[in-house]
């Protein structure tokens, strides 16, 4: 793979204080796809015109496109791997597949950044987009989750990251890309807390102030941690993960939102399919106990360089057939 040329976005950037989450649907008519597209050439830039204002903020943005919207924008050629995604599991363990054509991903130390850059990036998409969903995320004490223990400790980090996120020789046209799925949880905290520190440390499979993995004699199979935990021939598979707790402690809102770059979304489906429907099935993950996905939508990230191309690559318009009188 050459990154050189295809250079990834912020995918495997570092955590960073603050983060804001945008889903959005594009519009449906020519005028506005053409917005959409001539906007992809600007993302860059923006981010550089806001992000040199405090460099030490370290602000990113990765911008992903869903499948649907792939193909109203872009048209052939497209991502091998990109689909709808399916909903998981049945009944009310269900990780659902919700709507959404454009997701992006804006981190950095300080709110202030984050604020500003999406401010920037939707006012120049203006209605050619609807914003569905946005989630103001921040970073909870030494990196945890709202539930309280340590989130991203088995992240690939510096080569190994890359191996397993950005695209490569098996699928060319799109090298330097990556698939991102996010969800969006909401937990019972009630529930949660009325457990002891012994029993939240079997659903997790860690322990929850010194966040070290328990002895595999000790970690139940259905903790979280053994069911993420995915191998192919002997080799583990990894994600990034990237989650951001959120909330709004006096409307009883907890929650964390999920995202996870990978080379390919099977890694990612195959992780949801142990956690919802079980490893063997009916040993699912214990954290699904106290924690519901209300959203779920899976995005292709094109590379730097392919984003700024998308601006000229409109779909070719096929002319309607005329059937031919018998
Ligand atoms: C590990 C939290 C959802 C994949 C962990 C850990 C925590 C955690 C605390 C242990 C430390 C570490 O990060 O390595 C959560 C919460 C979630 C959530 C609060 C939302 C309710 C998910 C989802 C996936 C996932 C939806 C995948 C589709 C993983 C993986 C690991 C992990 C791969 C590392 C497992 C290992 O190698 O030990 N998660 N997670 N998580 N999680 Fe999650």
């Amino acid at each position: 793979m050459n990154t050189s040329i295809n250079e990834p976005q912020a995918v495997s950037n570092p955590v960073t204080r603050n983060a804001i989450f945008i889903v959005a649907t594009i519009a449906q008519d020519s005028e506005h796809l053409e917005t959409v597209r001539a906007w992809c050439e600007d993302v860059e830039g923006l981010v550089r015109s806001v992000g040199t204002r405090f460099p030490a903020s370290g602000l990113s943005c990765v911008c992903g496109f869903g499948s649907d919207a792939w193909d109203r924008l872009f048209g052939q050629p497209r991502p091998m791997q990109l689909h709808p995604f399916k909903a998981i599991g049945s009944g009310e363990r269900i990780a659902v597949s919700t709507p959404g054509d454009l997701l992006l991903h804006i981190r950095a130390d300080e709110m202030d950044m984050c604020f500003e850059l999406a401010t920037q990036l939707i006012s120049k998409l203006g209605d050619a987009v609807t914003v569905i969903d946005e989630v103001h995320g921040f970073r909870y004490f030494d990196q945890r989750a709202i539930i309280g223990f340590v989130d991203g400790t088995e992240n690939p980090t510096g080569r190994e990251a890359e191996d397993y996120t950005v695209i490569g020789d098996e699928d060319q046209t799109f090298a330097g890309g990556s698939y991102v799925l996010v969800q969006k949880y909401l937990h019972d905290m009630n529930a949660w807390n009325a457990l002891t520190v012994e029993q939240q440390e079997k659903v997790i499979g860690r322990s929850k102030f010194a966040n070290i993995e328990l002895d595999e004699d000790v970690k139940p199979t259905n903790s979280h941690s053994a069911l993420t935990t995915v191998e192919e021939n002997g080799r583990e598979l990894k994600i990034i993960r990237d989650n951001m707790p959120f909330g709004r402690p006096g409307m009883g809102e907890f929650g964390t939102y999920f995202v996870g770059y990978a080379r390919t979304p099977s890694i990612i489906e195959t992780m949801l399919e142990n956690m919802f429907v079980g490893r063997p099935a009916g040993n699912y993950d214990r954290l699904l106990d106290f924690s519901r996905a209300v959203t779920g939508t899976l995005f292709f990230v094109p590379s730097v360089t392919l984003l700024e191309s998308l601006a000229s690559c409109k779909p070719v318009e096929t002319e309607s057939v005329q059937a031919s009188p018998v």
